[in-house]
């Protein structure tokens, strides 16, 4: 049976350390020289993107690439998914070429109906409601960088957003304690915050960043208005003042505090660029790190 990758919580815990796992053994071993062009050799990656990307795209292909095998560009304009096809008959036809699909779109919807229809795996590359693969590389990032994840507190800083439920869903799975300081109306869904509450994981909602950043071992943020959001921005960035993280803001979490941020970041909205360049800011070892976990990915779907 084909597995696919379109939320955090499809997958159980002991399946996402094994990426995790996978990730740490292939980003040593391509440090040290080793090729792992054998493990998907011939093996072709059809990338459906409706929204723009650096990260995403770049990490995917370079990944396929490292795996030896060859991934597919497919732009907004190239398929015109929705438009000029359906959902559907695209997943179809997908699969009878590709060994595996990444897509990143606008509803969530519409992976979900990739995944449905495809008969080969499905990965999200990021929808309006979920970000798994960044959430999946942030969790790598944190467990590099202070050893485990159970226990941690990580304080996201901004909008309940894509990112934002990613990280609830895999803290729930990783035993990390989630809380988010947003304004009033931009909470993250009740649905992923009750389900990862049921799970018995403290996800707390406040208004305050100073209140959240108190023992914190990670401050986390994003932009304030995601892609599709743009007519909103303005609003949102009256919206959102105060909810900069700022040096000010980092100095007041636990010593050694990461802060993270998924990137693009607008630098002087939700993160300053001094707070983004301190010494335990790893937004690049994200970036990074997207490659590493979206091969282990990748090696355990499509192989
Ligand atoms: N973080 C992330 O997904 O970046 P891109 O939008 O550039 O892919
Ligand atoms: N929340 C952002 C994440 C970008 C990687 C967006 O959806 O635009």
């Amino acid at each position: 049976m084909k597995r696919d990758f379109v939320r955090i919580a499809d997958w159980s815990a002991p399946e996402l350390w094994e990426a995790l796992d996978l990730a740490r053994h292939l980003k040593r071993e391509h440090r040290a020289g080793i090729s792992h062009r054998n493990v998907l050799a011939g093996k072709t990656l059809a990338m459906i993107f409706q929204k723009p990307s650096l990260r995403t795209r770049v990490s995917f292909e370079v990944g396929m690439t490292q795996l030896g095998g060859h991934a597919l560009y497919l732009g907004p304009d190239d398929i015109r998914l929705g438009k000029r096809e359906t959902t559907a008959d695209i997943a179809l036809n997908l699969s009878r070429y590709a060994d595996g699909i990444m897509a990143r779109v606008f509803g969530h919807d519409v992976v979900e109906e990739l995944a449905r229809y495809a008969t080969v795996p499905v990965i999200n590359g990021l929808s309006d409601l979920h970000h798994p693969c960044q959430a999946l590389g942030d969790m790598l990032t944190i467990l590099e960088r202070r050893g485990e994840l159970r226990g941690t507190t990580l304080a996201f800083i901004g909008d309940g957003n894509n990112v934002a439920h990613s990280l609830i869903e895999a803290s729930a799975l990783f035993g990390v304690r989630f809380r988010i300081a947003c304004p009033k109306g931009h909470e993250p869904e009740a649905e992923i915050v009750e389900a990862a509450r049921a799970g018995g994981t403290a996800v707390e909602i406040l208004r305050d960043p100073r209140e959240a950043a108190r023992e914190a071992d990670v401050l986390y943020t994003d932009v304030w208005a995601s892609m599709g959001q743009e007519e909103e921005a303005e609003l949102r960035r009256r919206t959102f003042q105060g909810f900069t993280v700022d040096v000010e803001l980092v100095e007041r979490a636990n010593p050694g505090c990461l802060v993270m941020h998924c990137l693009p970041a607008h630098y002087g909205e939700e993160i300053t660029y001094e707070a983004s360049r301190l010494p335990n800011s790893v937004l690049f070892d994200q970036a990074e790190n997207r490659l590493h976990a979206q091969k282990a990915l990748l090696s355990l779907l499509l192989a």
